[in-house]
């Protein structure tokens, strides 16, 4: 794609900002929005910022119907100097254009929404938080727009950026949070999209979100969709486990969202020089481990979860308390280690943020 001029339409009137402190996860959003329109004719054209404001699609689009749209999540964090910096965002770009293979959705040109994202939160970058463990979500999302009843995939599609300023993502904050093995239901199976980060896998997630969370858990844990044996992730975050002193988490396949937090653990453990393993790994396993007294840590792993310690799994009607539900030593270090690089306190010796 040539190099567009992305123009802006600054918004008259400034919304209200929340008090920092009081943030919940995704319920406000900014002044401004960045929208890109495709054609087959055209391509990718008329990137624009433009104010923040509802969206009108023609009921026929194809994205209420089959649901052919993929989004992403990423951060941009204060830093004490005030500076805004973003958190490997090259790695969701590269992400949503896998999804968009996977969905039939024509590529978009990495470089470029990289720098339409720079542009947009350059604009509203009085709104990005700075009370202890807020930042500004970033969602890119793309849906298709074109008004067809067959199924195939759209000739036209929307790319969409909006920015809600964020705090923790669980009630619960960092304190270990509890978790349900789901035996009923699947997320996803070999050969679907769960490695793509589309909306029918948060949708069909949603009924044993429910159940559960009626019981009080924060969230399921996905086994695998054939046997219900292995264990896969939670739908909003990866999943690790510490097991005499080796930290193991279950193998990417195909059904697994590749996470960048996820990815970036398992490089901060490389470095560390904790061991660290990308394997198949069976719920029997799990408990086999946690009735030998090997099963040390729990913890979640997200770009919204950040790092999020698993006080104890449920799981065939039985309790597995995990570290006496507090949150064990490494899910913290790596807790400090990443929101001290994301929020710039701590040297980032990876290169993995890019200022605004
Ligand atoms: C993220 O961590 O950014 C996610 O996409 C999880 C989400 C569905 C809230």
């Amino acid at each position: 794609m040539t190099k567009q001029k992305i123009s802006t339409r600054i918004s008259e009137s400034k919304k209200e900002k929340p008090a920092s402190e009081q943030l919940e996860f995704g319920r406000v959003f900014t002044d401004h929005m960045f929208v890109m329109d495709y054609k087959e004719s055209k391509g990718w054209h008329d990137p624009r910022i433009v104010p923040y404001q509802p969206i009108t699609l023609d009921p026929a689009s194809i994205v209420f119907h089959y649901g052919q749209t993929v989004f992403e999540g990423l951060k941009a964090y204060e830093t004490k100097q005030g500076e805004v910096q973003l958190f490997r965002p090259e790695k969701n770009m590269q992400r949503l254009n896998r999804s968009n293979d996977r969905m039939c959705i024509p590529r978009i040109d990495e470089a470029f929404a990289l720098e339409a994202i720079n542009q947009l939160v350059h604009l509203d970058r009085e709104w990005v938080p700075n009370a202890p463990g807020t930042s500004l979500y970033i969602r890119p999302f793309i849906i298709s727009t074109e008004p067809y009843l067959g199924v195939a995939p759209s000739k036209q599609y929307q790319f969409i950026v909006i920015l809600s300023p964020v705090g923790a993502y669980y009630k619960e904050g960092i304190n270990p949070i509890r978790i349900a093995v789901e035996n009923e239901f699947v997320r996803a199976v070999k050969g679907g999209t769960g490695e793509a980060k589309t909306a029918g896998n948060y949708a069909s997630s949603l009924k044993a979100q429910e159940i559960v969370s009626e019981q009080g858990f924060a969230q399921v844990l996905w086994l695998d969709g054939l046997e219900k044996k292995y264990i896969e992730e939670v739908g909003s975050m990866n999943v690790f486990f510490k097991i005499s002193g080796e930290v193991v988490t279950p193998a990417l396949n195909g059904s697994i969202l590749e996470g960048v937090t996820r990815n970036s653990v398992i490089q901060l453990l490389n470095h560390w020089d904790v061991p660290v393993t990308e394997r198949k790994i069976s719920m029997d396993e799990v408990y086999q481990a946690y009735k030998d007294g090997l099963l040390e840590e729990a913890f979640g792993a997200g770009t919204a979860a950040v790092i999020s310690p698993i006080g104890e799994l449920s799981w065939n009607g039985e309790s597995l308390v995990i570290n006496e539900s507090q949150t064990g030593d490494i899910s913290k270090k790596l807790y400090d280690t990443l929101t001290g690089i994301q929020y710039g306190s701590v040297s980032d010796p990876f290169g993995w943020t890019v200022k605004v």
